[in-house]
């Protein structure tokens, strides 16, 4: 890899996006390639400390502006500490949510407004947008059906029929907005073929980029 390459993957709660991506690494990983899986918000002990605060199931009082405000400065950090090192040393950066969870989940479904979650991620990231982001298609009830049987549900796992199905909506504006950049999987496939199709995408991005 002559320069690394920045993916994220994206979808509504219970996508399966992370199965997804974890078993493509593996298999990356064992072909020789320098792959990092991050997530967010968290990925460095400063933004973990404020997914913390973000995600705690007491914090039922958050402003909705404090809340996007906190996930951006989650990112600001994780790209400082963790994703612009990890490029610089060429390796594939694999990051489970970034700014497009915040325009889909602040700016559209908590209704603040994608331009106005984008223009305070722009302080945050400063331009640095992934190369590819895969969104995991699934309808937000069937997502939350299949997370529901899980014991710690966060802040956000617990809002609404309502609020996942503006999530689900405000993904499918940024897929309709953002073509070139983000690429689309059926999440309701079996396993093996998401897997597969996950591979396929960052394969021929790694392979445009040697
Ligand atoms: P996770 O379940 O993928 O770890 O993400 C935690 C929750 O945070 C999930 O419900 C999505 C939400 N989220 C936002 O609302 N905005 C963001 O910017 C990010 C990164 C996550």
């Amino acid at each position: 890899m002559k320069k690394g390459l920045f993916l994220t993957i994206e979808g509504c709660d219970g996508s399966g996006k992370t199965t997804a991506s974890l078993t493509v690494i593996e298999i990356l990983k064992k072909q020789g390639y320098d792959v990092l899986y991050t997530r967010e918000p968290g990925g460095s002990d400063i933004a973990e400390q404020i997914r913390k605060v973000i995600l705690d199931v007491n914090n039922v009082a958050m402003d909705i502006r404090t809340e996007a405000l906190l996930y951006a400065a989650s990112r600001r950090q994780h790209l400082i500490e963790i994703i612009l090192p990890a490029l610089k040393e060429n390796k594939i950066v694999v990051c489970d949510r970034f700014v497009d969870s915040s325009l889909a989940y602040q700016g559209y479904a908590r209704g603040i407004g994608v331009d106005e979650v984008f223009s305070i991620n722009q302080f945050a990231i400063d331009n640095h947008m992934p190369d590819l982001t895969i969104y995991y298609a699934i309808d937000a009830q069937e997502g939350l059906n299949r997370i529901a049987s899980r014991k710690n549900l966060d802040r956000l796992d617990v809002e609404s029929i309502s609020f996942h199905k503006r999530v689900q909506e405000g993904y499918e504006l940024l897929c309709a907005k953002y073509p070139e950049r983000i690429k689309v999987i059926d999440a309701t496939l079996s396993k093996e073929e998401v897997a597969k199709k996950t591979y396929e995408l960052i394969i021929e991005k790694v392979k445009e980029n040697v």
